[in-house]
């Protein structure tokens, strides 16, 4: 990864579980004077990290910012590639097309754009995506996979299965559901989109862009009106304020783990765990695509990850892309 100077130091401290550090063994691991050393922790306190000085020992970080900055997410993830190269901004219109940009221009596999906040967050369906600043996890992560333009789908459901298993790896106090293809609920509120969007060539993937938005640390009062009967965040459901860093480091890891996966071995392993996480499966739904409405029961997903649902008369129809409604 590559590390300020500044990030360097922070990520000193996050992992110095509790040891206090002293300035100069700082300046001698980085190779820099103690003045330069002195100067990134006071910028570092500018920015809201607090540190005690700990009588002959050092320094010791007593609290810090709730940032989902690259040096926060650093210090949790156990990946080879993804979150390796990690763009972080205070405010953007959109992770969606500064990920475009790096993407074209050569931005290595896992490569993250992450914001506090968004002021043109998009959603699917060029809906607009709520994005407050500093209570959740609004970020594209640009994959560059081996696969044909028609695989770029099962991508989506790749970071479903990824979001659902760090979430319940981490909290314990609700069930995750995964909506086809793309929504993950919580007592049927929504609490995180996907939003995949692809460069491609004919016969080639150049990249994926996967976004994913997350409510995090919203309370009720946070979301416009409308929301309310349909949106949750996760602090709300677990009753607490959460640690946004350590759920990206955790998703990221566990969304390298599943591309992987579907690389080595194909969607047959995905499709299990997505219907293991899966909401829609069983349920009779009502599916709004862009040509008709189609209304039965959800049965499965193929292979590639299309939607199968039985009508009334028996008959199946597969759906690629639509709004279901339970
Ligand atoms: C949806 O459910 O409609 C998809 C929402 C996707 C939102 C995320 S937030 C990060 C990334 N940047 C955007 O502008 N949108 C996606």
């Amino acid at each position: 990864m590559t590390l300020s100077m500044k990030d360097k130091i922070l990520k000193r401290f996050l992992l110095s579980s509790g040891e206090p550090i002293s300035g100069q063994n700082l300046a001698e691991e980085l190779g820099i004077s103690r003045t330069a050393v002195w100067k990134h922790l006071q910028s570092l306190q500018e920015e809201g990290y607090t540190f005690d000085t700990i009588k002959k020992k050092g320094y010791l970080l007593r609290s810090k910012p709730d940032r989902v900055d690259a040096a926060s997410i650093a210090s949790l993830l156990s990946t080879e590639r993804f979150g390796q190269t990690i763009h972080y901004y205070q405010e953007c219109a959109t992770t969606q097309t500064i990920a475009h940009e790096l993407a074209r221009t050569g931005a290595p596999d896992g490569t993250v754009v992450i914001a506090e906040t968004q002021t043109d967050g998009k959603g699917r369906m060029s809906r607009p995506w709520e994005s407050t600043r500093g209570k959740g996890i609004w970020m594209t992560v640009i994959i560059k996979p081996d696969v044909l333009p028609h695989q770029a789908p099962q991508f989506t459901l790749v970071a479903a299965v990824a979001i659902v298993n760090a979430m319940k790896s981490l909290y314990s106090n609700f069930t995750p559901v995964i909506k086809w293809p793309n929504d993950i609920l919580i007592n049927g509120r929504k609490c995180t989109g996907i939003l995949t969007e692809m460069i491609a060539e004919m016969d080639r993937v150049q990249a994926l862009l996967i976004g994913i938005g997350i409510n995090v640390n919203q309370q009720q009062g946070d979301f416009p009106e409308e929301l309310h009967a349909i949106a949750t965040s996760l602090g709300m459901e677990e009753d607490r304020a959460l640690n946004r860093a350590e759920l990206v480091g955790t998703i990221l890891n566990y969304l390298e783990k599943y591309s992987d996966l579907y690389m080595a071995e194909g969607f047959a392993p995905i499709k299990k765990l997505w219907e293991e996480a899966s909401g829609t499966i069983g349920k009779q739904i009502k599916a709004t695509t862009l040509r008709d409405v189609i209304q039965g029961k959800a049965i499965g997903i193929t292979e590639s990850g299309v939607l199968e649902i039985q009508l009334e008369n028996g008959e199946i129809r597969s759906v690629y892309s639509a709004d279901i409604e339970l």
